[in-house]
């Protein structure tokens, strides 16, 4: 489709076909217009990215969610902002990254609520590992910042071990702009008590 098709004004879904699955994807192509690009990894029903992408019309977004039912809603509530600057993926984020995704290309990473796996045995399954910060780095630009939060101590800390052991990360507060756009997730923790936990790093 070309991309100065009016997608949300034209009811199109903002669900992108897979052209390739081992070549890098041309993200740039895919919008209207070139401007920076940020990228979200498990999406869920996409409140965050739908606001967020809202209040920066002059960035572009890549949602990314392997569930379809969730993605369908977030592309339901996307056409419905008339958002222009929104692509939507499914497929698996660590597969985006590893195998999708150009290099240099990002000037953010947010991932928020990523899926805990609480019990010890299920733990290598977790999405952020040392692997996952080669991946970042390689997908970012330089300087390029990547924002994490979770309500699970456990992972928050493996969150901080495996990027704080990087020398290509430095650590960063996350702007209060970007923390006051509250994700689904969040939302119901936040509801119960539950406090969220953030971090942020920096691609040298
Ligand atoms: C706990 S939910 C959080 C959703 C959203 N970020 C929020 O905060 O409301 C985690 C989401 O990530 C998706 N997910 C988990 N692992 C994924 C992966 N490897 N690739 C893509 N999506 C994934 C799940 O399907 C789910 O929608």
């Amino acid at each position: 489709m070309s991309p100065d098709t009016n997608l949300a004004a034209s009811n199109h879904s903002l669900i992108q076909p897979l052209v390739s699955i081992t070549e890098s994807l041309d993200f740039d192509a895919m919008f209207k217009t070139r401007q920076p690009m940020e990228l979200e990894l498990g999406s869920g029903d996409g409140s965050f990215l739908v606001k967020y992408a809202s209040l920066n019309p002059g960035r572009n977004f890549v949602g990314v969610e392997r569930l379809l039912g969730r993605l369908r809603k977030l592309d339901r509530k996307a056409r419905r902002a008339g958002l222009m600057n929104l692509r939507l993926f499914r497929i698996e984020a660590s597969y985006l990254l590893e195998y999708l995704a150009p290099p240099g290309l990002f000037d953010a990473i947010h991932v928020y609520f990523p899926d805990p796996w609480p019990k010890r045995k299920h733990r290598k399954n977790r999405l952020i590992n040392e692997r996952f910060v080669e991946l970042a780095h390689r997908a970012l630009k330089p300087g390029g910042r990547i924002f994490l939060r979770t309500d699970d101590q456990d992972y928050f800390a493996q969150m901080n071990t495996v990027f704080g052991a990087s020398q290509s990360f430095s650590s960063l507060e996350t702007p209060a702009e970007l923390a006051g756009v509250v994700t689904d997730f969040e939302h119901s923790f936040n509801a119960e008590g539950i406090p969220t936990l953030r971090a942020a790093f920096r691609r040298s």
